[in-house]
C-alpha cells in the first residue's frame, strides 16, 4: 500500500485512522505468531544441549499473542453521553445515528445506560446482562425508560445491536454509550468505575438556556480524577430556541459567555485542554433541528413547516463540526490508548524471542566447540549439529532480526496517526 493511497484514504473519513491501525497490528501480531510457531519448532528440533533455558517460554508466546489478537479484534472506539436529565443526550445520539433509536422526551426519560453498537445482521436486537436471549428493538422503552413499572437499576446496561450498514459510525466501530441524567443518581463514581474508564471521549450535552451547572462539573472533575486528561466535547445544545429571543445582539453576548465558561471549564479547572484548543470542543447545537432534517432528508420528504428554526442552516452546520471534530478525536485516542500498550507487549514478545535465539546459538556454538574435541567418535552428532548451527547463524536469527525490525516499523505505521 503506498503512503499516498494511505494518506488519501485517511483524508475522507478520520474514523479510518481506527480501522486502519487495527488492521495493521493485527496484521503485525498474525506475522508475529506465525514466527513464534517457527521459533518454537526449530527449537524443539534442536538436542537438549543446546536448549537455552528460556525455550520454554517460546510456547507461553504463543497464547499471549493469541490472547492479544482476541482482544484487539474486539476493541472498538467509545463515545459516552452525559449531561441533566431532558438536555438532550438521547437526541443527540439519535441524530449521529439518523435513526430514532433511543427513547427520548420530556421529564426524567432515561432511566439505565443503553449502549448502541454495529451488528452484522440486518436487523437490530436488545441485549440486557441478565440473559443472553435476544430481545425486540421494541422493547427499548419499556426497559429503559423512567416511567415505566418494571425498573432495571440505574448503573445496568442495555446494549442495542443495531445494522452496521444504517450507520456510518457504527461500521467503523463506534459505541454510543447514553445515560441517565446526572443529576438524578447519587452515585456518579459508581458510573463512572462501571462505564466510563475505556472511553475515549465524552460528550457533555449541556443547555443552552442555562449556565453549566455544579453537578455537570463535579462529574467530570471525578471523570478526571480517574482518567488522565479525558477528551471532552460541550455541546451547548437547545440553541433554536435562541432565534425566539427579541435581540439579536444579547443572544451573541449569551454565546460569548457560554464560550467564557465553558473553555474556563475546560482550560482552568479541568487542565484537560488549553484555551485555544477548548474553543475547539464547544458547539452551539440543536440535536432536535438535526434530527428531524436528517430524518426527512433519509426518507426524501419535505420537513414539516415549522420544525426548523430560522438559521436552522447554522446549528446544521456546527453539528456536523461537531462530528468531524469528534472523528478526528475519538480515532486517535483510540488508537492510542486500546493498541499502544498491546504494541508494546508484542515489542517484547519479539526481542525475549530475539535473545533467546541469540542464546540458543552461542550454546550451539559451545558445544560445537566441545565435539570438535571428540570428532571421529560421534561424526554424526557434530554434523547434525553444524548444520543446526549453520541455520541458526544465517536463516533463522536474520529472520528474528527482521522480524523484530518488522515489528518496530510496523507498529510505528499503525501508529502514526
Ligand atoms: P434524559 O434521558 O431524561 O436524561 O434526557 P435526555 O438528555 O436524553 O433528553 P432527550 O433527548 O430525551 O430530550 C428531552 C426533550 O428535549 C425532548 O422532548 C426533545 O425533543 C427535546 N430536545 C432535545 N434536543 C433539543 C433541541 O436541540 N431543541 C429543542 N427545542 N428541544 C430539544
Ligand atoms: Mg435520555
Amino acid at each position: 500500500r503506498s503512503l499516498g493511497n494511505g494518506k488519501h484514504a485517511r483524508s475522507q473519513s478520520p474514523l479510518k485512522f481506527f480501522a486502519e491501525a487495527k488492521k495493521s497490528i493485527n496484521d503485525v501480531f498474525k506475522d508475529i505468531a506465525e514466527y513464534v510457531k517457527e521459533s518454537h519448532a526449530f527449537l524443539n528440533a534442536l538436542p537438549e544441549e543446546c536448549q537455552c533455558d528460556k525455550a520454554k517460554s517460546v510456547e507461553e508466546f504463543g497464547n499471549m499473542i493469541q490472547g492479544i489478537i482476541e482482544v484487539l479484534t474486539r476493541n472498538h472506539m467509545k463515545v459516552v453521553f452525559f449531561g441533566r436529565t431532558s438536555n438532550g443526550k438521547s437526541t443527540t445520539i439519535n441524530a449521529m445515528l439518523r435513526n430514532k433509536i433511543m427513547p427520548s422526551g420530556i421529564g426524567h426519560t432515561t432511566h439505565c445506560f443503553i449502549q448502541v453498537e454495529g451488528c452484522d445482521s440486518s436487523d437490530g436486537f436488545l441485549l440486557t446482562e441478565d440473559s443472553d436471549q435476544q430481545k425486540s428493538i421494541s422493547d427499548i422503552k419499556q426497559l429503559a425508560s423512567a416511567l415505566s413499572k418494571v425498573k432495571l437499576k440505574e448503573n445496568s446496561l442495555i446494549r442495542i445491536l443495531w445494522p452496521k450498514q444504517k450507520c456510518k459510525f457504527l461500521r467503523e466501530d463506534v459505541v454510543f454509550l447514553d445515560s441517565p441524567g446526572i443529576d438524578v443518581t447519587p452515585d456518579l463514581d459508581d458510573w463512572i468505575d462501571k462505564h466510563c474508564l475505556d472511553a475515549d471521549v465524552f460528550v457533555l450535552v449541556a443547555n443552552a438556556e442555562s449556565t453549566l451547572m455544579q453537578t455537570e462539573k463535579n462529574f467530570f472533575h471525578k471523570v478526571s480524577n480517574r482518567l488522565s486528561k479525558p477528551n471532552i466535547f460541550i455541546l451547548q445544545n437547545r440553541w433554536d430556541i435562541s432565534v425566539g429571543e427579541d435581540d439579536p445582539e444579547e443572544v451573541e453576548q449569551v454565546k460569548e459567555q457560554h464560550y467564557q465558561r465553558n473553555v474556563e471549564f475546560l482550560a482552568d479547572q479541568l487542565k484537560v485542554v488549553d484555551r485555544q484548543e477548548a474553543k475547539n470542543r464547544i458547539f452551539f447545537v440543536s440535536a432536535k433541528e438535526t434530527l428531524i432534517s436528517r430524518l426527512h432528508e433519509d426518507n426524501k420528504t419535505p420537513t414539516p413547516h415549522g420544525s426548523l428554526q430560522r438559521n436552522y442552516q447554522e446549528r446544521a452546520f456546527a453539528f456536523a463540526n461537531f462530528e468531524t471534530a469528534f472523528e478526528i478525536c475519538i480515532s486517535k485516542s483510540a488508537v492510542k490508548t486500546k493498541f499502544e500498550k498491546h504494541s508494546q507487549r508484542g515489542r517484547n514478545i519479539t526481542s525475549s524471542l530475539k535473545s533467546i535465539m541469540e542464546e540458543t546459538y552461542q550454546k550451539c556454538q559451545l558445544q560445537g566447540e566441545k565435539l570438535q574435541d571428540v570428532k571421529g567418535e560421534k561424526a554424526s552428532e557434530l554434523d547434525f549439529l553444524e548444520k543446526q548451527t549453520l541455520i541458526l547463524t544465517t536463516e533463522m536469527k536474520d529472520k528474528i532480526k527482521a522480524m523484530v525490525e518488522e515489528v518496530e516499523r510496523k507498529v510505528a505505521y499503525a501508529m502514526n496517526v
